[in-house]
């Protein structure tokens, strides 16, 4: 089976086709960053006009790269949601028209879903069951995973998600959006032990999270300095060092808490976040220490892409889920309440 992917629920227009017997045959990204960085954060109505103006294209390239005819084509999946409405309407539409056009089924796909199989598409792969640590721009969740469409809620933030909480930092910081690599990059210069942020909720049993104190935490540090003197560019590299450390400490203490609490051996971790280096070697440190294995997915397929919805709208597809002609876009959308496969 042959698979179309159309992800447009933010700021970035991917299409990818997912063929089940040959793999990724392509995987096309367009970010517009570029468009949204002036204003520190996404701009919804933006990002829908530039949706409009690329996904059309996109097939193209992608269909001419490949040299697919329509006629191979034997489904379309489009992230359905969640995400921002105006976005998700616009990949749920050019998909419909397609489907209709080219008479082949569609599927829309759960954002988060496309995130925790992305390193499915990798060689090495998890099996099931597993536990997913899901951490992008929108969410931060603790998952546990039976098998595809089988999964439950072990533990969320309450507030800010992980990735929210490095774009909030960064731009406190003035490192520029989006704010992950950015705090990234200026944390690799950072002095260790300048400064020492909380780490959020470990104190207390459970496996829920809340990263919205260190957003306060880093303002608090901020005016601090500014106070004694302008902020220098080690001063803002040591404050991102902690400020990741923070982070990654408080995500790694509840993986291993999930994984003692579910008796899991397998840890997944997707989503934006997931490409941060610092946070996979944590991760290996700690699952190493407890006998248990670390997947993930390579940089590109753990922020916004088009091969993960291809891939899991396949997967959806192959197990005879569809969908009529009608145009759905989910902005919310609990992850817990798709059909099983
Ligand atoms: O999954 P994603 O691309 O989009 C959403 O579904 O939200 O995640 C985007 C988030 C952003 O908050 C971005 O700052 C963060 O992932 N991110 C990172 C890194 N790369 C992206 N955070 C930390 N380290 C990174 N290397
Ligand atoms: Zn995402």
């Amino acid at each position: 089976m042959r698979v179309l992917g159309i992800e447009t629920s933010c700021d970035e227009t991917g299409v990818a086709i997912y063929d089940d017997e040959a793999g990724l045959l392509v995987d096309l990204l367009y970010s517009q960053v570029s468009l949204h960085a002036e204003f520190g954060g996404v701009v919804p109505e933006l990002a829908s006009r530039d949706h409009i103006r690329k996904t059309l294209p996109m097939i193209n390239d992608a269909m001419q790269q490949t040299g697919t005819a329509p006629s191979e084509i034997d489904g379309i999946a489009y992230t359905s949601g969640p995400g921002l409405v105006g976005a998700l309407l616009v990949g749920a539409s050019i998909s419909k028209a397609l489907g209709l056009a080219w008479n082949v089924p569609t599927i829309g796909v759960h954002h988060m879903e496309g995130h925790l199989l992305a390193p499915m598409l990798e060689e090495r792969r998890p099996g099931y069951p597993f536990v997913a640590l899901l951490v992008s721009g929108g969410h931060t969740q603790l998952v546990s995973v039976e098998g595809l469409g089988r999964y439950q809620l072990l533990g969320e933030s309450l507030d800010d998600a992980a990735g929210e909480a490095f774009d909030k930092a960064a731009k406190m910081l003035a490192l520029g959006y989006p704010g992950g690599p950015a705090i990234a990059a200026a944390a690799a210069s950072g002095v260790d032990g300048r400064f020492r942020f909380p780490r959020p909720m470990t104190d207390r049993p459970g496996v829920d999270f809340s990263f919205s104190g260190l957003k306060t935490f880093t303002m608090n540090t901020i005016r601090d300095l500014s106070a004694q003197s302008e902020l220098t560019e080690q001063d803002r590299a040591d404050i991102a060092l902690a400020f990741q450390q923070a982070v990654v400490d408080t995500l790694t203490i509840k993986c291993r808490r999930a994984l003692e609490q579910t008796g899991l051996d397998t840890l997944v971790i997707a989503g934006g976040v997931s490409a941060n280096q610092s946070l996979r070697e944590s991760l290996h440190t700690m699952s190493d220490a407890i006998s248990a294995s670390l997947f993930y997915a390579r940089p590109q397929l753990c922020t916004d892409n088009g091969a993960m919805i291809a891939y899991a709208g396949c997967q959806r597809l192959k197990g005879g889920h569809t969908e009529g002609l009608e145009i759905l876009a989910r902005p919310r959308w609990p992850m817990d309440t798709l059909p099983p496969l």
